[in-house]
């Protein structure tokens, strides 16, 4: 299996933090941003990984990560997107990278409490399809601004509503995702959204039409850097305290 870490974008919702700076090398705690993605991935035994990135910025992640050997990755690629286009879009500029193989991906502005190596091998075990990580959001409000799996019987996902306006249920679907390598077909045929992106919802619920989607939730705390100051700081507070990508025992 591959990895794919994602740390392009507009970053937006952080100005003025991020027009001086990639969202994602802004700090958490000891380590800009990313370096919590690429624990998690590399914790979770995959070696072999491509970031995607954007922006007038790019070049510094070479100079953070350089050949990656010291953050315990084996091979790492580079891949640069040209404009936002969305995260399907990003995803798909690392088709050739994969090469047939499965894929996790990883937004790059997600910070997991504790190591995905479980739901990894869930996956590895039936490498079909796609598994999502969701989490358990208690506040509803905040749920309308997350894409939201709806339930049907049997606990399987039957839809996933981008920011509803009523959430079907207390989960969101957070910044991690694993493919079997036809999400680059998917994304081929995937037209831009109204905010003209490439919607990887649309390519989720591409995988829940073909009831080909199964899900692990993520146990303890998980959070987006990214979506807000204040949900950057939070996350700041929360790893400070007690740290992220931890080995359950
Ligand atoms: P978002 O936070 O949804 O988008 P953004 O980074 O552009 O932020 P804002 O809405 O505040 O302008 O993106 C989630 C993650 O996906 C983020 O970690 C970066 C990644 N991403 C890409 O790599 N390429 C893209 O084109 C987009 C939109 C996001």
């Amino acid at each position: 299996m591959k990895g794919v870490i994602l740390a392009g974008g507009s970053g937006t919702r952080l100005h003025p933090l991020t027009r001086i700076t990639n969202k994602h090398l802004l700090p958490v705690y000891d380590r800009p941003m990313i370096n919590w993605a690429i624990k998690t991935v590399v914790d979770a035994g995959i070696g072999e990984i491509m970031l995607v990135t954007g922006g007038t910025h790019a070049g510094e992640f070479l100079r953070l990560l350089g050949n990656g050997n010291e953050f315990g990755i084996d091979r790492l690629s580079y891949a640069y997107q040209e404009k936002p286009g969305g995260i399907a879009e990003a995803l798909g500029l690392a088709e050739k990278f994969v090469g047939g193989d499965d894929v996790l991906v990883m937004l790059a502005d997600n910070i997991v409490e504790y190591s995905i190596a479980k739901p990894v091998a869930n996956f590895l075990n039936d490498p079909t399809g796609a598994r999502l990580l969701l989490s358990e959001v208690k506040d509803a409000s905040h749920l309308k601004h997350l894409g939201v799996p709806e339930f049907g019987a049997n606990d399987t996902i039957i839809k996933i509503i981008e920011k509803p306006e009523s959430p079907p249920s207390n989960f969101c679907v957070t910044g991690i995702y694993m493919y079997e390598a036809s999400v680059f077909e998917i994304i081929k045929t995937l037209k831009p959204s109204n905010r003209g992106e490439l919607e990887i919802t649309d390519v989720n619920n591409h995988f829940v039409d073909n009831s080909s989607v199964k899900f692990d939730i993520l146990p303890g705390y998980w959070g987006d850097g990214g979506e807000s100051i204040e949900a950057f700081w939070e996350v700041n507070d929360f790893v400070r305290e007690n740290g992220a990508v931890k080995i359950i025992l």
